[in-house]
């Protein structure tokens, strides 16, 4: 016990009803700032999440470092929790990416409750971090791009997250370069519950977890079959937050109405496209969402039309067949985007994939048009000296064209010309050269004109 912790003790008043003091109050100093658990001792709060508190702690042994300390809150069932994630702690272990913050290790505390270490990460949430440095739209879509290698690497190890947010995305800011480390892998499925009443809330009334990026597959409680595109419904959400600012289900309404409220909305409501939802809040939120992009509101809503609105809302497909089929492939498109690139998740028009194509070769086509104009300008400044040079020249040609076409035409002449010139019918300077005439089946006025010229 330390001396704040004695002093505390000792400063608690007589007669003060004991039931509530002693042990109910011993069990935070415990695992509370100064105190230790395992080989760790707790140095401050960094933050408190719906399952447990997170301590930055010193790690003593056998080497010495900072480290992340998360203790669950009581009333969940540590045996279970810890056995939970022993599934996994194999594969974790070999995780091994620049984006992904390592879990050392688990345990017991002495309080009986299940505890995580892993690496301290000295960052922000993601959209945070997009938010203060007043990110554009194409620096948010690199950063994210390089979560998105950290969820597909994991999942190449077997590993689904089951918690995608913005909380457990932290960025962290080394040398002036950005570096996302996504945090609690293996831990949010260790503590995962279905979501009910009993289950989203604490015993304290607070809400567990964050609904709002929860994939349709995991509200459903009958669904037990839960893969990696669930990460990727999550990764559309907090794809969504990063472009238009705002979540695709208001969180007030989606909590109103008790679980099954929001067990509905997700599994059925459709969501509005970015760009759609930032046009429908008020003037003041959008242009200051705008600014947060380093952008003003029309040249936004104008860059989320269209691919970025596809992109998002293919990965928020409720049905999850419809949805990317892997990080990676979603990656690929935003990738696309960037690059101009046309997106698998737009419909197949031509004119769109034309659209792209000058988008993405706009130089070389401006080259192009250039050397076209230049060309058609030398031929017509030549033609008119030609002509100014050699009029008799060129009045000569033009007569013998006339000639030429009127000779072609007397050979080729129709039967309506042959018809309807006086004195050309059946006439013996213009014998009926068409095969139709020989055969006499063409038609003048409706009647088949057999023999008219015969
Ligand atoms: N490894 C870490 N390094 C640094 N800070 C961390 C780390 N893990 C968690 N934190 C901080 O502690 C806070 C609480 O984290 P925690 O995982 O308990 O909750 P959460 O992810 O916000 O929500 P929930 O518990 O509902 O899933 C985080 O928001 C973050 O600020
Ligand atoms: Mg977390």
């Amino acid at each position: 016990m330390n001396p704040d912790q004695i002093n505390k003790l000792l400063s608690w008043p007589l007669g003060n009803d004991a039931e509530g003091a002693p042990t109910m109050s011993l069990e935070p100093f415990a695992e509370g700032p100064g105190g230790q658990i395992g080989r760790y001792k707790l140095l401050r709060v960094l933050g408190e999440g719906g399952m447990g508190i997170v301590y930055l702690a010193e790690q003593m042994q056998p080497v010495r470092r900072e480290v992340a300390l998360k203790i669950i809150k009581p009333g969940m069932d540590s045996k279970r929790v810890l056995a939970r994630f022993e599934t996994e702690e194999q594969a974790l272990a070999i995780m091994e990416h620049p984006h992904v913050a390592r879990v050392y290790d688990a345990g017991l505390a002495s309080s009986g409750r299940p505890y995580f270490v892993m690496e301290y990460v000295k960052g922000i949430p993601i959209t945070e971090h997009c938010d203060r440095y007043n990110l554009s739209i194409e620096d948010r879509l690199h950063l994210f791009l390089h979560v998105c290698g950290a969820i597909q690497h994991a999942h190449q190890k077997g590993i689904i997250h089951r918690d995608l947010k913005p909380s457990n995305i932290l960025v962290v800011v080394q040398d002036d370069e950005m570096v996302p480390k996504v945090i609690d892998f293996g831990v949010a499925r260790a503590v995962s519950r279905p979501l009910t009443e009993r289950t989203l809330y604490t015993e304290q009334g607070q809400l567990v977890g964050t609904p709002e990026y929860m994939s349709p597959e995991q509200a459903d409680l009958n669904n037990q079959d839960i893969d990696t595109r669930t990460d990727i419904y999550s990764l559309g959400i907090v794809l969504y937050e990063l472009l238009a600012g705002m979540l695709p289900f208001d969180p007030q309404t989606l909590r109103e109405g008790g679980v099954e409220h929001i067990r509905k909305v997700i599994c059925q409501e459709a969501p509005k496209t970015p760009s759609m939802r930032l046009g429908r809040t008020s003037t003041e939120e959008s242009a200051e969402c705008a600014r947060r992009r380093h952008t003003d509101l029309r040249t936004l809503q104008r860059q989320l039309c269209g691919d970025l609105d596809w992109i998002a809302l293919k990965a928020l497909e409720k049905d999850r067949t419809r949805r990317y089929a892997t990080v990676e492939a979603m990656a690929v498109d935003i990738h696309n985007y960037l690059t101009h690139q046309p997106v698998t998740a737009a419909p197949p028009a031509l004119l769109y994939r034309a659209g792209k194509f000058v988008r993405r070769h706009r130089q070389a086509l401006a080259v192009l048009t250039m050397m076209v104009l230049v060309l058609g300008g030398v031929s017509l400044a030549i033609l008119m000296f030609v002509r100014a040079a050699f009029p008799g020249g060129c009045a000569d040609a033009h007569r013998k064209q006339e000639i030429r076409r009127s000779r072609s035409e007397d050979r080729t002449a129709t039967p309506q010309h042959i018809c309807r010139s006086p004195g050309a019918v059946g006439s013996r300077a213009n014998p009926p050269g068409t095969e139709g005439l020989r055969r006499g089946h063409y038609r003048v006025g409706g009647s088949r004109g057999k023999a008219v010229w015969a």
